[in-house]
């Protein structure tokens, strides 16, 4: 038998329900802050990732699923924002007028070892804001994140904010890390010792305890930030503050991703484990002009789908459907039958029948299974008269109709 290929998941019927309330929650969250839906391709350029998130960024180095032909060869994408970048610019959405205020829903790939929470093909919500650099967006962004979690029923998460300041800062920032770090290089892991030469502040997103435990001991402070990247950072602080955001400053909290700037932020959960972190964004001011675009600030975040729904902890029960459940008694009354539910279907009543040619009993059963409530009977006496019996499952009472009166019958 085959087997599901590792860090993938089969998302069956009785846990789709739960996808969809997610899924359907984010939309009309969207659209309440006036953000449209884009879909890109799920395979790009390798070369749109190699130079966005970095060379040496982990998700470049070691976790891009590849696909050769003869001619290419293509990446799964394993994140949102290089793509939508890349589609803003080609599809010249930047003529438009206005900010894009974008939203996604969709597949990611990374080839990672699998465990709780860490997959290989997930599942991002997201949004991408092109064409502002203003504080104020960035609030927007942060607040919109949080108000989807509390739509989803989501509570006990944390906010976890942070400024890298401009490409300046961030040079600034990993000149002043590298020379705190060169001193404990000998109790770094080896990874980290080679970070610290190529790109100083991978170091802060090692999960190695006894680097994560230098790190803590680091003592953090902001005076890499130019005065515009700390005013911008206290502008987001305050305006947080304004809308009863609860947020900490994390000084060492700097992702994974070389395109951000300025704001980053994380939003973690306890029930998580390891893999704490449901969602992250930030800035990226120089993005949209290092692929070829002009000089304009955007920001964005993804939740990823799957840790949603761990902290969410309970599966959504699907909502009892009114569904109505047809036994057809022999050869006439089935070709009859299949009429019959073509009618309910065409006026929207949800219908299903017996494909197993099931005794009365066994399809009464069948009908229960499916959570009927209401059970069409239809033998040759019935057909004979032009009548069906309608049972009424939560009542247990039946009464004999003429057909042509049975969708008033179902719709009252
Ligand atoms: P990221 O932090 O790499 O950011 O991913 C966002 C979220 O996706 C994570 O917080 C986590 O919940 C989920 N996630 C990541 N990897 C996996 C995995 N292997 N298995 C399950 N879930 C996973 C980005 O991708 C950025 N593009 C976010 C962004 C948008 N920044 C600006 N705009």
């Amino acid at each position: 038998m085959f087997k599901r290929v590792p860090g993938t998941k089969d998302i069956l019927p009785k846990e789709v329900s739960s996808w969809q309330t997610i899924e359907t929650t984010a939309r009309k969250i969207f659209s309440l802050y006036n953000y449209q839906e884009i879909r890109t391709p799920i395979i790009e350029e390798v070369s749109l990732f190699n130079r966005t998130l970095g060379a040496t960024a982990e998700i470049v180095q070691k976790q891009m699923f590849l696909i050769h032909n003869q001619e290419d060869t293509y990446a799964l994408r394993p994140e949102g924002t290089a793509s939508i970048v890349r589609s803003y610019l080609e599809n010249n959405l930047d003529k438009e007028a206005g900010l894009a205020k974008l939203y996604y829903i969709g597949p990611m790939f990374r080839l990672e070892r699998p465990q709780k929470g860490r997959l290989r093909q997930f599942h991002h919500i997201g949004v991408e804001v092109i064409g502002s650099q203003e504080a104020i967006l960035d609030v927007e962004v942060i607040s919109l994140a949080e108000q989807l979690l509390r739509s989803f029923g989501i509570t006990g998460y944390k906010v976890k904010i942070n400024s890298l300041g401009c490409q300046k800062d961030k040079q600034a920032l990993s000149l002043g890390l590298k020379e705190k770090l060169q001193k404990k290089s000998s109790q770094l892991c080896p990874d980290c010792r080679e970070r610290i030469k190529n790109n100083v502040l991978r170091v802060l997103d090692c999960k190695n305890e006894a680097c994560q435990k230098i790190i803590r001991e680091l003592c953090p402070s902001f005076d890499y930030l130019c005065p515009e990247c700390l005013g911008h950072f206290n502008k987001v602080k305050n305006e947080l503050n304004n809308l009863n955001i609860i947020f900490e400053v994390v000084p060492w909290l700097v992702r994974g991703l070389d395109y951000y700037n300025r704001t980053v932020f994380e939003i973690t959960h306890p029930d998580l484990g390891s893999q704490d972190a449901i969602g992250a964004g930030g800035r990226y001011n120089t993005l949209v002009k290092e692929l070829g675009g002009p000089d304009l600030g955007g920001i964005g975040f993804a939740f990823g789908v799957e840790r949603l729904l761990l902290a969410k902890n309970s599966l959504t029960e699907k909502p009892q459907e009114k569904l109505v459940y047809l036994i057809s008694l022999g050869e006439t009354a089935k070709s009859a039958g299949l009429k019959i539910l073509n009618r309910l279907r065409a006026a929207e009543i949800p219908c299903d029948t017996d494909y197993l040619n099931k005794s009365l009993k066994g399809a009464m059963r069948a009908a229960n299974d499916a959570r009927a409530n209401r059970v069409l009977i239809l033998g040759d006496d019935e057909l004979k008269k032009n009548n069906i019996c309608v049972k009424d499952m939560s009542k247990s009472t039946q009464r004999e109709i003429p057909i042509e009166n049975l969708i008033k019958e179902l719709k009252c």
